[in-house]
């Protein structure tokens, strides 16, 4: 069965004290013998110092975005050598604010993807319509020709150790979730794209639900069958609401 997995995406939030206290008390109420799995991505100067707040919590670590090249001169990027370097063994790739603000691709975020693997990675991969796109009845489109970019690059065999996080942009910071039977229905598609390639690692593949996770609406999301647990922005800043997300992915 599938270990759910409760990962906290910072982006660019927090200086050193904030993180501190947040990673002391996540320690805290952390019961490592429970049947869920928790990541922390913070950003990337603050790798090193989580990485040595975390030491011993079995808390993973990783790495919100990386380069699609190996270490060079590539000014501003981090490679994922570098990632694993720090302590990460999550990285994610193709986030929707790395898509629409920093202009990434299907392709580049695949070349991500494969970096990623290649260097002893997990890789999360993020994929996720536009309200307009849901709009007009795209969502399965958008979230196949996405998924199906680093598929075709990698081959199925490939996504055994992946994660994907299906994160409808629309729900991303808004607090606008995707209802229960929405976002299952977009996982269970996503599931049934991968069981076209091999239904073995379409069983095993865990596919998380981002977009405004709350305490309130964490329960409902994680009783669907293929939602495997969650991306989670806003409400991973805190402690007593990271947790108790955290939580309600194994009552
Ligand atoms: P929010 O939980 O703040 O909506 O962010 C979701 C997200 O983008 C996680 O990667």
């Amino acid at each position: 069965m599938r270990v759910p997995l409760i990962a906290g995406n910072w982006k660019m939030n927090g200086r050193r004290e904030d993180i501190r206290a947040l990673v002391a008390g996540i320690r805290e109420r952390f019961n490592a013998g429970a049947r869920v799995e928790l990541l922390v991505l913070p950003s990337f100067p603050y790798l090193d110092f989580v990485a040595s707040t975390l030491e011993g919590s079995g808390i993973d670590l990783g790495g919100q975005d990386l380069s699609e090249r190996d270490d060079g001169a590539f000014t501003g990027d981090v490679s994922a050598g570098m990632l694993l370097d720090c302590g990460c063994r999550y990285v994610l790739a193709g986030h929707s604010e790395r898509r629409t603000l920093h202009g990434e691709d299907d392709q580049t975020v695949a070349a991500k993807f494969e970096t990623a693997l290649r260097a002893g990675l997990k890789p999360v991969l993020c994929v996720g319509e536009l309200l307009e796109e849901r709009d007009q009845g795209r969502t399965e489109e958008v979230v196949r020709r996405q998924l199906g970019a680093v598929v075709d690059r990698v081959g199925i065999a490939a996504l055994a150790d992946a994660v994907v996080a299906y994160e409808p942009v629309w729900a991303i910071g808004t607090g606008r979730t995707a209802s229960p039977e929405q976002a299952q229905s977009v996982h269970a598609f996503i599931r049934s794209q991968l069981a076209d390639e091999s239904a073995t690692i379409a069983g095993q593949v865990r596919i998380l639900y981002g977009g405004s996770v709350k305490p309130d609406n964490a329960v409902d999301l994680f009783a669907c069958d293929d939602i495997d647990g969650g991306l989670i922005g806003g409400a991973s800043l805190q402690v007593d609401s990271f947790m108790a997300i955290a939580e309600a992915a194994c009552p």
